[in-house]
């Protein structure tokens, strides 16, 4: 099959510096497609993967927060077609498992990626990042993980619906059920935090307490919707949100930084009988000691948030509409825009908290 050469962003190794090479993709098989990306985001998990948090197949190919154009489909493609305006994600529902056959689609334990592999000019196989990889002029994908929606959209803010807005915003209407005159405190506001106090406010919340370590990050997460701010670099943040729900505790608790410690604060955080959801994702190491009678006496729900249980092809399309609607502002989540060089400038940044989301435009 032929391939085409096109520029992309790898991690060669644990913690080794990313590097722009030549990758080769692969004509789209049956099934598959080649996106031409315009637009992905710098999500903290691309982070992880290149520190080794999440597995050790090097190299990788960076970037999973897309939007781009369809430019080629491989046989019995029929969802898409070259030249829609598509969001690229990462649990592109199967249809057969038994949680899809069940109707919850959300839960699919056996989501399609493309099955041929883009590599480097060598031939050395790449993993892409969550199955996507575009931090790259053109990615080869699985035709359900391209879902089409409104191609007056930018680029830019689209993207940010593939991985972490989507997630944040998943967290709280899709897992934790947040519903008019709720409260709820979401700890950790970068984009995906950032993100579950937007889908907290168009859910109707009454009381939205944003909480983080950044007063940077407590600033934005005020002008999208929160009520209230936490620095919990000063302030104990289980007694302030305790404070600020009249002594109870939230009805919804939000950890979207993926840390024992947070998550605890989560745990003791939330009202009797409340939800917490788990959007941060931890690292291999990572434990939990917690009283097993604290958390039977204290009830409720304790929920972790995949991709924020969404349905891309339900979920991309109205929030995209929402968008241009002006009814959510998802251009706020776009710090600034950057070009394929410049990632790993991006991810000091990120770890400096310096941006919510640093966007890669192709
Ligand atoms: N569940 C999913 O499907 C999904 C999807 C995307 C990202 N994520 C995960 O969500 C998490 C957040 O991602 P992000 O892109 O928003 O990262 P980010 O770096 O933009 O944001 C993390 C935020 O947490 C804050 N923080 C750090 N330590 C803290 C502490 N002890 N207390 C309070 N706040 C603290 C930081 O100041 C920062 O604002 C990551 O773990 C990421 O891997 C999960
Ligand atoms: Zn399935
Ligand atoms: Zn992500």
């Amino acid at each position: 099959m032929a391939a085409q050469q096109v520029r992309g962003v790898i991690a060669p190794g644990k913690n080794e510096p990313v590097q722009v090479q030549t990758i080769l993709v692969p004509d789209p098989g049956p099934g598959e497609a080649v996106v031409r990306v315009e637009a992905c985001g710098v999500c903290h998990t691309d982070l992880h993967y290149k520190q080794g948090g999440i597995s050790d197949d090097y190299p990788f190919l960076l970037g999973h927060e897309a939007a781009g154009v369809v430019e080629s489909v491989g046989e019995g493609v029929s969802e898409v077609a070259p030249g829609d305006f598509v969001i690229l994600n990462w649990r592109a529902v199967c249809g057969q498992c038994r949680a899809c056959r069940r109707g919850r689609p959300w839960y699919c334990f056996d989501t399609h990626n493309a099955q041929q592999r883009m590599t480097l000019t060598d031939g050395t196989a790449l993993s892409p990042a969550l199955g996507i990889g575009a931090f790259a002029e053109k990615t080869l994908v699985a035709a359900g993980q391209c879902t089409k929606v409104d191609p007056s959209a930018s680029p830019a803010v689209a993207g940010l619906l593939g991985c972490g807005v989507m997630a944040g915003i998943g967290a709280a209407l899709n897992t934790g059920n947040v519903t008019r005159g709720d409260s709820v405190a979401v700890i950790g506001c970068g984009g995906v935090g950032a993100a579950a106090v937007v889908g907290s406010r168009l859910a109707g919340a009454a009381r939205i307490i944003a909480v983080d370590i950044d007063d940077r990050k407590l600033d934005t997460a005020r002008a999208m919707g929160a009520t209230d701010t936490v620095n919990s670099r000063d302030t104990d943040p289980v007694e302030a949100i305790r404070a600020l729900t009249g002594g109870f505790g939230a009805d919804v608790v939000i950890e979207a930084v993926g840390r024992p410690e947070t998550y605890k604060q989560a745990f003791y955080a939330r009202d009797l009988a409340g939800t917490v959801v788990l959007v941060g994702v931890p690292t291999p190491e990572m434990t939990l000691d917690l009283p097993l009678l604290d958390v039977f006496g204290r009830g409720g729900a304790l929920k972790s948030s995949w991709y924020g249980d969404c349905l891309p092809s339900r979920d991309f399309p109205m929030l995209i509409d929402l968008h241009q609607q002006g009814r959510i502002d998802l251009a706020a989540f776009v710090t600034e825009t950057i070009a394929l060089d410049d990632l790993e400038k991006a991810f000091a940044r990120m770890h400096q908290g310096d941006v919510l989301r640093s966007v890669v435009m192709l």
